[in-house]
């Protein structure tokens, strides 16, 4: 039996689900192998990009699975040597060569490397390639609030999602709020924060076991009760399985709360700021 996953609107009108399936890490044969699994478990949005050398994997992908193309929510997203004007027009067509897709259902900016200042022209060239049919929902990744006003002044488009690094221990309540007031969807990256130490924490023990859930479900829930759609990763058909079952339970506004309330100022898992972090 597959699971029912809600949509959730995105300001341009395309529909997404509200849980997506990461593929940083997943190359090669294995790879395709891992991502043909997710969308057999009933994965529907699927995230890559060209920096992760794997947008071919996902589009074998694509092609071996049984699930008709225009069911399938395919991302990609822009790596910041490329920002200016032509080169990212020229990248968005090679991420689709190597996909060997016609059309991505979203293309991100992946960073907005400020010291380069090149992102608003990165934009401009997604504004125009949605517009040419290339790309069918417009977006960006680790953009702070001010790299957001500046592209929507400077070009009147407001991206449909930002896809920002979203965790128990980093709950970017601020960054949350500023999307939701512009319409903007937040897609969160590293949901289960890598696997790392927040597996161990008791106080989400405390709720999985209470919920008879384990520990990632019971934070993967979290992100969809905050209206975040999650990202999660997993190489083992178990666990993609495990991780999309999370719609036949919910949290109190108590548990919310609770889980929020473990977010701390430096709960960054690797310290990327966005102010400052660049990646090329
Ligand atoms: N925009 C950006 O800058 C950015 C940055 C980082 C990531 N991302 C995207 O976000 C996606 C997710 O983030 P992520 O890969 O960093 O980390 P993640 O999804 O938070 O965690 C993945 C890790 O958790 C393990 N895992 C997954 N489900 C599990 C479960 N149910 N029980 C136990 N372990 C489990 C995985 O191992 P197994 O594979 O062995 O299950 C893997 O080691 C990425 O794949 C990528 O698509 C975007």
């Amino acid at each position: 039996m597959s699971i029912s996953i809600p949509e959730i609107k995105l300001n341009d009108g395309m529909t997404v689900p509200a849980v997506g399936f990461g593929t940083y890490k997943l190359n090669g044969a294995a790879g395709v192998q891992a991502i043909v699994s997710a969308i057999d478990a009933g994965y529907r949005l699927i995230d890559s990009a060209f920096n992760y050398e794997n947008e071919g994997a996902v589009g074998e992908a694509v092609r071996r699975s049984s699930v008709p193309r225009e069911q399938l929510r395919i991302t990609s997203k822009l790596p910041g040597r490329h920002h200016a004007y032509k080169e990212a027009v020229q990248t968005i067509q090679e991420s689709l060569y190597r996909a060997g897709l016609d059309y991505f259902d979203l293309y991100l900016i992946h960073w907005p490397n400020p010291s380069k200042d090149l992102y608003v022209e990165a934009w401009q060239a997604l504004v125009d390639a949605q517009k040419w049919g290339l790309v069918r929902s417009i977006g960006v990744s680790n953009f702070l609030p001010e790299h957001l006003q500046r592209i929507i002044k400077e070009t009147g488009v407001a991206p449909s999602i930002n896809q920002v690094e979203l965790h128990p221990y980093f709950a970017q309540e601020e960054q949350r709020a500023w999307h939701e007031e512009h319409g903007i969807v937040t897609e969160s990256w590293s949901p289960l924060g890598r696997a790392n130490h927040l597996f161990e924490d008791p106080a989400i023990q405390k709720i999985a076991a209470a919920h008879q859930k384990s520990v990632p479900q019971v934070i993967l829930r979290w992100h969809t009760q905050l209206g975040a759609i999650p990202l999660p990763k997993s190489a083992s058909p178990e666990r993609q399985l495990e991780n999309l079952s999370i719609f036949d339970f919910s949290l109190s506004e108590e548990e919310m709360r609770t889980i929020s309330g473990l977010s701390r100022p430096d709960g960054r898992t690797f310290g990327q700021d966005p102010a400052t972090y660049e990646e090329f």
